[in-house]
């Protein structure tokens, strides 16, 4: 499974990718604003850090709109795609976006019907988001198998990006469901890392090593 990172923060973005284990980042509107600066800016950056594929989301509600700007975004940069909000208007400008060789990030996917008719339409990427769902009382995880099962069953080349991650476990449950990528937050990755049995472990092997000095 591919790690993407979901964050605009440069600094996170250069901490993970220094890990070794970042396949690329996914931006929205409200990642991009919290750090204070606009998405042609802000992805032009990322650019510059990471080598993967780079979600930047056009922000127009009418396909023309979406395809003028979807084209503008990825102009920016060869890794950049298109991430448009699921809608009717947004099928009809991933049609044309991806028959020109644009990708396009199909998000706030919420149904495998959505899923199904955004991967008819062209879409590289479908983004469920599983914490959202959890939020109603749904259960967001079982929407990522039926979406991975639906792509399997009829070949469709469309990845499936996890979404809305809120805990390792999500993490895990994408991983399970076969999911292509899981987009994660700064502080999931972090949490990913750790073992309370590696910390002890590693504090006694630490422990044995200075007394066996010793002697
Ligand atoms: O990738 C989508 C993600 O940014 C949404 O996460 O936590 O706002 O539901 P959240």
């Amino acid at each position: 499974m591919k790690i993407f990172i979901d964050t605009a923060n440069l600094e996170m973005i250069k901490e993970i990718n220094s890990w070794g284990i970042l396949d690329g980042v996914t931006t929205n509107p409200s990642l991009i604003a919290k750090e204070g600066t606009d998405v042609a800016t802000r992805v032009k950056e990322i650019a510059s850090i990471v080598d993967g594929p780079i979600s930047a989301e056009a922000m127009s509600t009418d396909w023309e709109g979406m395809v003028k700007e979807g084209r503008e975004l990825a102009k920016i940069h060869k890794n950049i795609n298109v991430k448009l909000p699921m809608c009717v208007e947004s099928l009809k400008a991933t049609k044309v976006l991806s028959s020109e060789g644009i990708d396009v990030n199909m998000t706030l996917i919420f149904s495998p019907h959505q899923a199904l008719l955004a991967a008819k339409a062209g879409a590289k990427y479908v983004s469920p988001f599983i914490g959202r769902l959890d939020d109603i009382g749904s259960y967001g995880t079982d929407l990522l198998g039926q979406i991975c099962g639906i792509f399997e069953n009829y070949g469709f080349d469309t990845e499936v990006i996890a979404a809305s991650i809120r805990s390792p476990v999500h993490v895990l449950d994408a991983a399970l469901a076969g999911c292509d990528i899981a987009t994660i937050p700064y502080n999931i990755l972090s949490m990913m890392v750790s073992h309370p049995k590696t910390d002890e472990g590693i504090a006694k092997f630490v422990a044995d090593f200075e007394k066996s000095k010793k002697k």
